[in-house]
């Protein structure tokens, strides 16, 4: 890689901050009665000190200024600093620079708290090696204190990426190079005059620019499974949600189905009329489904690095044709080697409920499907496959008490999924 060390400022290059800091400028000066600022005027704030924007662009003098950071920081730390979302591309870059052995640090002239809070809530904490920001108390912020104190203790190449002219001296103050993110707020001759050592017009030609021909980092594929009604596809969704905004390319996709050919064979093994097919049949119409939906859909994206999210995969068969339907799971396995080969999800999320809650659940949605008309012994054991499939592989499968508020079932969903991202094992 060009860069072993590398430095990133926050707002305008990890982060596309303009809803929440220029929402919260307009409130200050509205506070102070102060006339509104057009857009263009009010973007100057992202980037530069407020004091001296406040000062400089507002014209308000000192004590005023003091004040108006005041009450922006009241509107910024209850509802702005959520109105930001990752530039698309920024998360994997992170993780492949990660990947590739590179030191990965934030020197942002945010404050320490806002900073925290934003790259914990967008995914971004597991990749970035330290975190150099301001104290609530600071009136200016020192970016070449910033990006000195970012810096590793040894490195043989660093460089400080940023999309405002005050990154670009902040390098060049430390002796780095200056990397310019023209997709942020600042424009070619700010970064050029700055002394931008290259400008990059994308985060793609931005990826391109640091990674310099080292791979990318793989994609990521995680499985959603538990009892029907367990609420696993309640937690996929807002999983996907999340980690697109964080700035990731998903795919989220389910079993059986999740291509054309594969929704036909689900629609054969789920229709009521099916009634009277073989387990045998079954478990083979699983897993031909399976065949294609892996080769058509999951692998391609795996192989551009997305992040591919399945409700249900092959612990489902192992569970209901396994041991519902009492094939074993020596059959179920080698029926589905070929469709396979060699695929194994790379973090596998359980949702633990009961089956009696899960039916009860499922049921009030909406009409059953053949699978779901299944006698409770057999949900049963199904249920008790998966708890020993848990048990069986603790390093890939989580198991999430699925019996709480979606919203305490969704934290432990995005913790275990971040840890599968940064390559670290759960549980
Ligand atoms: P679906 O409506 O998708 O259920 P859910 O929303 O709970 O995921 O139907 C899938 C049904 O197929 C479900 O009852 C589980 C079953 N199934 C198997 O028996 N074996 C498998 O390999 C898969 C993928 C699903």
């Amino acid at each position: 890689m060009r860069y072993d060390a590398v430095l990133f400022d926050l707002d305008g290059t990890l982060t596309e901050s303009e809803p929440g800091i220029t929402k919260s400028v307009q409130y200050a000066l509205e506070k102070m009665n102060r006339p509104a600022l057009d857009q263009a005027t009010l973007r100057r704030f992202i980037g530069p000190p407020l004091m001296e924007s406040f000062m400089g662009i507002a014209g308000l003098g000192e004590e005023d200024a003091v004040r108006a950071v005041e009450i922006y920081r009241e509107r910024f730390s209850s509802v702005g600093w959520r109105e930001n979302s990752v530039y698309p591309g920024i998360a994997p870059l992170l993780r492949s620079l990660k990947k590739n052995g590179a030191y990965v640090a934030v020197a942002t002239g945010k404050p320490l708290d806002f900073s925290r809070r934003i790259l914990d809530y967008f995914g971004l904490s597991p990749f970035v090696d330290r975190l150099e920001a301001v104290s609530l108390s600071d009136r200016h912020a020192d970016k070449p204190a910033l990006v000195r104190r970012a810096l590793p203790a040894s490195f043989r190449r660093a460089c400080m990426v940023g999309d405002r002219a005050g990154d670009m001296e902040g390098a060049a103050a430390n002796g780095i190079d200056g990397v310019g993110a023209l997709y942020g707020y600042g424009s070619r001759e700010e970064l050029a005059n700055a002394g931008a050592a290259h400008i990059a017009e994308s985060v793609e030609a931005l990826a391109g620019y640091l990674l310099d021909g080292s791979p990318a980092a793989a994609g990521v594929f995680v499985t959603f499974e538990g009892s029907d009604g367990c609420g696993k596809t309640t937690q996929m969704n807002r999983a996907a949600d999340w980690l697109r905004a964080c700035g990731y390319e998903v795919v989220s996709t389910r079993e059986p189905g999740g291509c054309p050919i594969s929704e036909r064979v689900r629609a054969i093994i789920l229709d009521v009329a099916s009634a009277g097919m073989t387990a045998e049949c079954e478990a083979l119409l699983y897993a031909a489904s399976r065949a294609q939906h892996v080769a058509q859909v999951i692998r391609p994206a795996l192989a551009r690095g997305a992040v591919v999210l399945c409700d249900r995969f092959l612990d489902s068969s192992l569970a209901y044709q396994g041991e519902g339907r009492r094939l074993g799971e020596a059959l179920v396995r080698a029926v589905n080697e070929p469709a396979l080969q060699g695929l194994e999800p790379d973090k596998t999320l359980f949702y633990d409920l009961s089956p009696d809650k899960a039916m009860s659940r499922r049921l009030a949605a909406s009409a059953p499907d053949r699978m779901e008309l299944e006698k409770k012994e057999f949900t049963d054991r199904v249920y008790g496959a998966y708890l020993r499939l848990a048990r069986d592989n603790p390093a890939r499968i989580a198991v999430i008490d699925g019996d709480r508020p979606i919203e305490a079932v969704e934290a432990d969903t995005r913790r275990l999924l971040l840890g599968a991202l940064a390559g670290k094992q759960e549980d």
